[in-house]
């Protein structure tokens, strides 16, 4: 059977890592796969290096691994239902290798550690996000039952580890753990806990590192990235400093949460030259009584104006978003209020979601979750068609203009002359793809030729890579 049914978000590493204490033949070999936020790609790197640490080889197959082990998102049911029906794929494996471990880790163990083992009952262990510095214990461990871990500790920053990153052009490094907010739609402070800034020490160590390894873009990771606070360190503080960081030609960050984004953030991010000028800034409905049912703290005229002071410092900043259609109580008017607010903010690009009720949330135990399923689909429909368009109208504007792309690599689908293409994005955040073969990880000025509301074609009119 094949294993790619079901496509992977993201697998850690492309090549197979050898361990890295008493390496034998004899030791096991883990495969990550990982689901969901740019966040969970990142605790995998973290797991990775425990593994490796604790002498796991890392492998990149799934078909020969000891240990397969699945980082999870429970963010939306849609995620959780993808994850049990790869775990019951994955299960089939075990007929040829009756060792095999298959772990579940992150939101959704934390999210449904009661019921997990009923849900998928071939799962050996469960592990959430604050426990991985015990998953070589656990691991080794045999138990006929399912083994879980999933206590939160206010405490865990994984300080001290160096995450085995992903072979790429950017480096994701996490500065701030948890969400204090409690929206009343949302799991992640319960699977999560609680938010904890990183020392400032400790992230520039890791930053200083990734640089002298050749990453050239970094992005700061933080369910809300900007209510980060070390002692006397703010994040417009953090930023200035690993602005300083020689070599480092581009710094992002995400998801900020609207409103904690000061007014030190916003100059900090025009003053400061390898700040990229875009930004995601989940709005999540543009209806004001949605938004007190969500408890975002904010009102449209909050959200404006803080849209109007990001454009008056940073004039072409790209803004995308985040978007829920059928939460509790939304109204046709509340649903026509977020089409009018994304015409009027005209995001650069969304993420839209029909609202699924997260068992514990608020919303959970206290709104009823009124809206029928297909009145959900409909408006989500509805607002992709609208983004599409809004998407595409912004993309067509870059035509005839240049920028400097930061190349990935090799796309995976050719041009129609049936060469390779070559991919990376603008500093906006816009993928683009060049028909001429650029060296993975070097800058080059591309002049766009044309768009899908998705993409940006262009030709390279010079390589500028200033290292
Ligand atoms: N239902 C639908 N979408 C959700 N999101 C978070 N919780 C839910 C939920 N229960 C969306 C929000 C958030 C993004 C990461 O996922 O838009 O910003």
């Amino acid at each position: 059977m094949t294993l790619e049914l079901l496509p992977t978000v993201d697998s850690i590493d492309p090549n197979t890592l050898e361990p890295k204490s008493g390496s034998n033949k004899l030791s096991r070999s883990v495969y990550i796969e990982t689901y969901g936020c740019q966040m969970n790609v990142a605790d995998s790197e973290l797991v990775g290096s425990i593994l490796n640490d604790a002498g796991f080889k890392i492998s990149n197959r799934a078909e020969s691994a000891d240990v397969i082990l699945l980082n999870t998102c429970a963010v939306r049911e849609h995620a959780e239902e993808r994850v049990i029906g790869r775990v019951s794929q994955l299960n089939s494996l075990r007929a040829q290798r009756p060792n095999l471990t298959i772990g579940i880790l992150g939101c959704m163990a934390q999210h449904l550690s009661e019921t997990l083992t009923e849900r998928a009952p071939f799962v050996d262990i469960a592990m959430g996000p604050d426990s991985y510095r015990r998953l070589p214990d656990l691991l080794a461990q045999s138990s006929d039952d399912a083994l879980l871990d999933v206590r939160l500790n206010r405490s865990e920053n994984y300080i001290g580890l160096t995450p085995i990153r992903r072979e790429g052009t950017n480096a994701w490094v996490t500065i701030i753990r948890g969400c204090d907010k409690f929206c009343t739609f949302c799991i992640v402070p319960y699977v999560r806990g609680r938010e904890r800034s990183i020392d400032p020490i400790d992230i520039l160590r890791q930053i200083e590192s990734v640089v002298s390894e050749g990453y050239k873009e970094v992005t700061l990771l933080g369910q809300t990235v900007n209510s980060y606070k070390h002692k006397n360190t703010s994040f417009s503080n953090l930023l200035r400093k690993i602005a300083e960081i020689k070599g480092l030609e581009r710094l992002r960050f995400t998801s900020p949460y609207p409103i904690d984004f000061s007014d030190d953030v916003i100059s900090a991010m025009s003053e400061l030259n390898c700040v990229c000028p875009s930004i995601h800034l989940p709005v999540q409905s543009g209806s004001d009584e949605q938004l007190r049912l969500m408890r975002r703290g904010y009102s449209l005229y909050d959200f404006r104006r803080l849209v109007d002071k990001l454009r008056n410092a940073i004039p072409d900043i790209a803004i995308s978003t985040d978007i829920i259609t059928g939460f509790c109580g939304e109204a046709e008017k509340d649903f026509q209020d977020t089409c009018k607010l994304m015409e009027e903010i005209r995001f650069d690009f969304a993420f839209m979601f029909k609202y699924s009720e997260r068992e514990g949330t608020y919303a959970f135990k206290k709104m009823e979750d009124d809206i029928p399923e297909d009145i959900k689909s409909q408006r989500l429909q509805h607002i992709i068609k609208l983004q599409e368009r809004i998407s595409l109208e912004k993309n067509q504007i870059c035509i005839g203009k240049s920028y400097p792309v930061l190349i990935e690599g090799k796309s995976k689908r050719k041009g129609k002359d049936g060469k390779d293409r070559y991919y990376g994005k603008t500093p906006h955040n816009k993928t683009t793809v060049v028909s001429e073969n650029v060296p993975k990880n070097t800058f080059v000025d591309v002049v766009i030729d044309s768009c899908t509301s998705h993409t940006l074609y262009g030709r390279p009119s010079r390589i500028n890579d200033p290292s």
